[in-house]
């Protein structure tokens, strides 16, 4: 009834699940040089791509989502913390999707980037990168964080049950796949180890940053597909300063209150999370070109917004990079500032 397939075979992995009756298919984290492998693969055992799925931002190579979600109209399904545009269907711990008669449970598993998630279905679990075989995802880079990964793998993960079939995002080592009970038992970061001896150990491991990171990482986030295009390097970015919602809230009923710069899409300006009351909106992808127009702001604060606080670093750093002083980033972005319940407009 159900079809399952890894279709890499290599150190990243790219899951296909599928509905034998409806012949509707899934693909979890696509990468996009394979795409027309993925294309040929489904067209030989006449499967029709319903949805696509990242278990989080990718850092390490290009996600396959976008063109996929373009090419053949599939759904792109990602965590509601999930950076950037595009994404159709955002989710929460605890949804269901539906794939035919497929069921998949989505479970809220932070800890390797903010939005990461797993997937359930028929004792199988896909832990993106933050469950691996033997191992754990790195938390260091991308808004990671060791705690909150120790908490979902020992209260999300490993209360399935032991037999669940462990598939991962990575493998390094050439394992297929893992059970529950193996991980729980053998794991060797976080077996037998306290949530204080996991963030320990992690700290230890000094990790290389991945090479290529910022390439790969924003166009990721931003769902900016042109070779062309400019990013602010990551000694850029860790210059903008991050204002919390409710600072950002304060100085808007201040006197001298800060120009909201919102780089969002428009059908996101407009969308359910709205936007804050007298924003100007200027699409990222449209910043460079028009930053002219925020000539006139130059004297005042500039605060940028996006949808979850990583598009707007990144056009606050290009601002930086333009000489404007006083530009801050919304943290967090519209998810926090509605989460909060601070007023927007639609
Ligand atoms: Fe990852």
């Amino acid at each position: 009834m159900l079809l399952f397939r890894e279709l890499n075979r290599g150190k990243c992995k790219t899951y296909l699940i599928g509905c034998a009756r409806t012949r509707k298919a899934l693909l979890v984290d696509p990468v996009r040089e394979n795409i027309s492998r993925y294309l040929a693969f489904l067209a030989y055992h006449q499967l029709t791509l319903d949805a696509v799925v990242d278990t989080h931002t990718h850092a390490d190579h290009p996600t396959g989502s976008f063109q996929l979600r373009d090419l053949v109209d599939a759904r792109l399904i990602m965590h509601r913390r999930a950076p950037a545009p595009g994404v159709t269907h955002h989710v929460e711990d605890g949804d269901e999707i539906a794939v035919g008669e497929a069921r998949i449970g989505v479970l809220y598993t932070p800890g390797h980037t903010p939005d990461s998630i797993s997937l359930y279905t028929d004792g199988r679990v896909l832990t993106g990168d933050v469950l691996l075989i033997g191992g754990t995802g790195r938390a260091d880079f991308a808004g990671g964080d060791t705690g909150a990964q120790y908490d979902s793998i020992t209260k999300k993960l490993f209360v399935l049950p032991d037999q669940t079939l462990v598939f991962p995002a990575h493998d390094y080592r050439g394992n297929v796949s893992s059970t529950i009970g193996q991980e729980k038992q053998h794991n060797p970061r976080i077996a037998g180890r306290s949530r204080v001896q996991y963030i320990e150990l992690m700290a230890s491991l000094k990790f290389p940053m991945p090479e290529k990171i910022q390439e790969v990482l924003q166009p990721n986030q931003s769902a900016i597909d042109d070779d062309r295009a400019k990013f602010p390097d990551l000694a850029e970015l860790n210059r903008v300063r991050q204002l919390a919602a409710d600072e950002v809230s304060a100085m808007l009923g201040a006197s001298d209150p800060p120009l909201v710069l919102d780089v969002r899409e428009p059908t996101e300006y407009h969308g359910p999370l709205g936007h804050v009351s007298g924003s100007v909106l200027v699409p990222l992808r449209e910043l460079a070109a028009r930053a002219s127009e925020l000539e006139a702001h130059r004297e005042r604060p500039i605060v940028a917004v996006c949808r979850s606080g990583v598009r707007s670093t990144t056009a606050a750093a290009i601002l930086v990079g333009m000489g404007f002083e006083r530009v801050y980033n919304l943290k967090d972005g519209m998810v926090d500032w509605n989460d909060r319940k601070l007023p927007v407009e639609r």
